[in-house]
């Protein structure tokens, strides 16, 4: 999705404001501008199609470009093709009114019909150009005020927005509105920032603000106000970020991948420690209490991409552990399904950025029907985290690469506590397995540290997969669960088509497209499953696949069906998806890069999908 960073300050803002973009670039782009204001007069804008560093060639490297306040943005297109005509800042045609915005503006046709009477003029297809006119309209036709011009196009406009906007009448300015987009507004001595999201300002400052939906903000030098609709002004608090810069760089790593996934054992071990004290389970901060949970009787576990897989596994879990029944929904589906919401049910939502429209939408509708909701969120302050009535915060830090490798991780085993709170709270768990299954979530970051010793194996099975045109997943149970998560892995990154099944499902369809040469990777974890998932393998080995079986430790006999086994540490079942996906994503890595692709961020793919 598209990256704002805006600066205002006493140094040169263009060189702050593209290195503030390089470190969104995960968030996917097809081009890239900015717009630097030079003290009272002149405002410059280049912005070209491509990546970032055209512009910085444009520019040599912000150098060029004189002057103290700007705004940058990449553009992830979705009105109007990828070009330098589309891409931001955009601009009214005098130049009074410049602006970068993120998100959708849903009616931007009527409204561009509606300027067109008025006699604006229009030069790109893009949503953005409308919402610049529309405040510049409302700007010269009243007050003259940035912020009451922004909020009569605000109350408008139907969609969501993250908002920078550039005044000729007022230097050294930046005026932001925020609707169901991310944005964040850092402060420094004597320097203001704006941005999408925290790695492309945590150089500078850690200190920042949340500005919440509807609202605006105005940037002066080291300097923020905050107002709401009606030009009110706003208190607000300073919050310290706690992430360091460095794990926002890759630290060594060849990309950003392969660092989020060795920083798995720490995170994981973050993320438990963070609730775990004497051997017990402290939700204090999650702010659930026991007799909340003992009163539920359904968890809706509500997410998108890896987190809803995250949900497919804790499922298993939970319904395992406790008498509780699970439903997992995928949040596009679930916000628009009309359903009435079982009264006494928990509504958790998954997400990494907290920021996903559709997952921000489901928890919503919950908290419309008067639904208990919980958010399972990394990013500290987002939107989700904000509006869920609890938060269990994952440790998983700054996560860039967009496949997502450790807030999966640390989603998972914050899923595990919860399972083993819910049913520690209800009274189903006596006390000795209670302990016992808190030391297997112990135990997991150092065996997911061994699996990583042993990736150069991987690494060489990895190169039979480069050509391959399909690939299918395949396990029963949590192992299915993970399969997924391994599927959507290498699909994402190595564009190799692939699948997951059910492994009991083959029969029902999938077992025809099998042929020579047919990758077939199956996840073989869990007991009394396992002979069932073996048959399967005898069955698409005996149809010409080639089969890779990820098992656990003493599963020698898998190696007279499977091409290659990878090993994991044996485990509690229950927990064995936290092992057994490790494999997976390194796989993926590897037949990535083997395949040269830009594995940190694939083609059309964003880290946060902000709009449906
Ligand atoms: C995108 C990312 C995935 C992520 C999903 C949900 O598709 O590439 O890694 O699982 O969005 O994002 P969230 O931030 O809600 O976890």
């Amino acid at each position: 999705m598209c990256g704002i960073v805006g600066f205002t300050g006493n140094r040169q803002a263009a060189p702050v404001l593209l290195d503030g973009l390089s470190k969104l670039e995960y968030r996917g782009y097809d081009s890239a501008g900015i717009a630097v204001r030079d003290g009272e007069s002149k405002t410059e804008i280049i912005k070209e199609k491509g990546k970032l560093k055209v512009l910085a060639e444009m520019t040599d490297y912000g150098k060029a470009v004189k002057g103290t306040c700007g705004i940058g943005h990449t553009r992830w297109a979705t009105h109007g093709e990828p070009s330098a005509v589309n891409a931001h800042p955009h601009s009214s045609d005098d130049g009074n009114v410049i602006a970068v915005h993120n998100g959708i503006i849903e009616n931007f046709q009527e409204q561009r019909e509606k300027l067109i009477k008025k006699g604006y003029v229009f030069h790109s297809q893009t949503d953005t150009e409308v919402a610049v006119k529309m405040i510049d309209y409302y700007y010269k036709k009243y007050s003259q005020q940035p912020i009451e011009a922004i909020a009569r196009a605000m109350v408008r406009i139907r969609g969501s927005y993250a908002l920078c906007v550039m005044f000729k009448d007022f230097p050294g300015e930046i005026y932001c509105a925020r609707k169901d987009s991310p944005m964040i507004i850092g402060i420094a001595d004597g320097e203001s920032y704006v941005a999408s999201d925290v790695p492309a300002i945590l150089k500078y400052t850690r200190n920042v603000y949340y500005i919440g939906n509807m609202e605006i903000a105005k940037l002066e030098k080291g300097n923020v106000t905050f107002y709401n609709i009606d030009s009110e002004v706003l208190e607000k608090q300073l919050t310290e970020i706690k992430w360091d810069a460095e794990s926002a760089e890759k630290g060594g790593y060849e990309h950003f991948m392969l660092k989020e996934i060795h920083e798995q054992p720490k995170v994981i071990r973050d993320t438990i420690n963070s609730v775990v004290t004497d051997g017990k389970v402290h939700f204090d901060s999650v702010n659930l209490t026991d007799e909340e949970m003992q009163q539920i009787g359904l968890i809706y576990i509500v997410a998108c991409g890896s987190a809803y897989h995250v949900g497919m596994d804790l499922q298993y879990v939970i319904e395992s552990l406790t008498s509780l029944q699970v439903r997992v929904e995928l949040a596009s589906e679930f916000r628009y399904r009309k359903m009435t919401l079982n009264k006494k049910s928990l509504v958790i939502v998954i997400s990494q950025s907290g920021e996903t429209a559709d997952t921000l939408a489901a928890l919503r509708e919950a908290k419309e029907q008067g639904i208990k909701t919980l958010g399972i969120v990394n990013v500290v302050g987002s939107s989700i985290a904000r509006e869920a009535d609890n938060v269990f915060y994952t440790l998983a830090g700054p996560e860039i690469s967009v496949a997502t490798t450790k807030a999966y991780s640390t989603q998972l085993v914050a899923g595990y506590l919860l399972a083993l709170q819910f049913a520690k709270a209800r009274g189903e768990i006596e006390e000795t397995k209670y302990n016992e299954l808190l030391e297997a979530i112990y135990s997991i970051p150092d065996k997911v540290e061994r699996i990583l010793e042993d990736k150069e194996r991987l690494q060489w099975f990895s190169a039979k997969l480069i050509n391959v045109g399909d690939a299918f997943f395949i396990g029963r149970g949590i192992d299915y669960a993970i399969g997924m998560e391994g599927s959507l892995k290498l699909k994402e990154i190595s564009y190799i088509h692939s699948e997951a099944y059910a492994a009991g499902e083959l029969k029902h369809g999938p077992i025809s497209l099998i042929e020579n040469g047919t990758i077939v990777i199956s996840i073989v974890t869990q007991n009394g499953l396992i002979e069932k998932t073996v048959s399967n393998m005898v069955e698409v080995k005996s149809r010409g696949a080639k089969v890779m079986a990820v098992t656990e430790t003493g599963n020698y006999f898998l190696e007279d069906t499977a091409e290659f086994v990878c090993y994991v540490p044996r485990i509690e079942p229950l927990f064995a998806g936290s092992l057994s996906v490790i494999p997976l994503q390194l796989l993926s890595y590897y037949v990535s890069i083997g395949k040269g692709f830009d594995v940190d961020k694939p083609r059309n793919l964003a880290k946060s999908v902000t709009v449906e």
